[in-house]
């Protein structure tokens, strides 16, 4: 049965994602990048990016939906919203007084090199983050979950991962979070249901390269010795992922693919590992189906997220795989 005929079959629980610094995506491409002359660029493509967002948009691919809660100001944001709208994805926006940032990203044909300008957002009042905590306290259902990814913006409190976790708790809501630095060790304190960390972001969470398998395992899984999350989701690029649990730790590789651009790797791989979940599935499948979607990923050119083909592809040669080493 293939991803889209299995998605149909199954209810999920309700996913809302968070975008507290979405940013439009403009993506171009040019021969050669150089300093002293303008760099005339090819056909350019517009895209709703941001960690939230780019989950919710793939949620949407993979057959099922999410609400997308996320800040918007100024013609960039009335821009992102209607892209959102675009793609068939229920939104809910918190306006706000600063204008929504862009991001640049650069293919460089002769070489294949590519140059992302990654623009700082617009600064938040108190008032506005407070406004996105009552939006997200108000939208949320018991027993469903709350996606809240990406980086924050200027003025938004480094724990303001950590009060949505609190939210969620009271509300009986799943959070998972997937951010770095301050703001990923202030939700980790606070404690939540999934935490889906890269190597980098992991490494410097815990003060160590992680290098090794056996770091590898032993930094997830004490991260739920801790307390921090029920589920933690390291992922690893080209080496997969690991996920630990109270009852597990579990070891996926990737199948290999033809690696184009990375961008979206991690949104992909967590919209998969949600929504998996939400329609009420084991973690071990989630993970592998999140491990497809993540690998998918790679294979689609500079932002572009994974498209549901290719997951189900390798999703089924993942699973003919591990048939075949059984
Ligand atoms: N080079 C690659 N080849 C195959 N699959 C990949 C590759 N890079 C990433 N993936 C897939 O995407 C998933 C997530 O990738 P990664 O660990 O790089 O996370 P990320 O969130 O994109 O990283 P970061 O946030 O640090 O930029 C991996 O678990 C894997 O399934
Ligand atoms: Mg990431």
């Amino acid at each position: 049965m293939g991803l889209t005929e299995a998605s149909s079959l199954w209810s999920s629980k309700p996913i809302l994602t968070l975008t507290m610094n979405p940013a439009l995506d403009v993506s171009t491409s040019t021969d050669l990048v150089y300093s002293g002359h303008k760099l005339r660029c090819g056909r350019s493509s517009l895209d709703p990016g941001g960690g939230g967002a780019n989950v919710a948009r793939v949620i949407q691919r993979l057959g099922g939906q999410a609400l997308a809660v996320f800040t918007a100001g100024g013609t960039t944001g009335d821009t992102y919203r209607r892209l959102m709208e675009a793609e068939g994805i229920p939104v809910l926006v918190a306006a706000v007084g600063g204008i929504t940032r862009q991001d640049v990203t650069v293919d460089e044909n002769s070489t294949g090199n590519q140059f992302r300008f990654v623009l700082e957002g617009p600064e938040l009042s108190e008032g506005e983050w407070r406004t996105c905590l009552k939006i997200v306290g108000r939208s949320i259902r018991a027993g469903g979950y709350v996606v809240a990814s990406g980086s924050l913006p200027p003025g938004v409190p480094e724990d303001f991962y950590a009060r949505v976790a609190r939210l969620a708790r009271e509300a009986d809501v799943r959070c998972v979070v997937d951010t770095s630095g301050p703001a990923l060790t202030e939700a980790l304190a606070e404690g939540v249901f999934l935490v889906k960390p890269s190597r980098r972001e992991l490494a410097e969470h815990v003060g160590a390269a992680l290098d090794s398998e056996q770091s590898q395992i032993d930094a997830a899984s004490s991260l739920i010795a801790e307390g921090r999350a029920d589920y933690a989701a390291l992922t690893l690029g080209e080496a997969g992922a690991v996920l630990a649990s109270k009852a597990s730790v579990i070891r996926l590789p990737t199948p290999s693919v033809k690696v184009v651009s990375t961008v979206g790797a991690g949104d992909s791989f967590l919209a998969a590992f949600v929504l998996r979940l939400a329609q009420g599935n084991t973690a071990e499948a989630a993970l592998r189906t999140a491990v497809a979607a993540g690998s998918a990923a790679v294979m689609s050119p500079a932002t572009e997220l994974c498209c549901r083909d290719d997951v189900e592809r390798l999703e089924a040669e993942m699973v003919a795989r591990a048939l075949e080493t059984n």
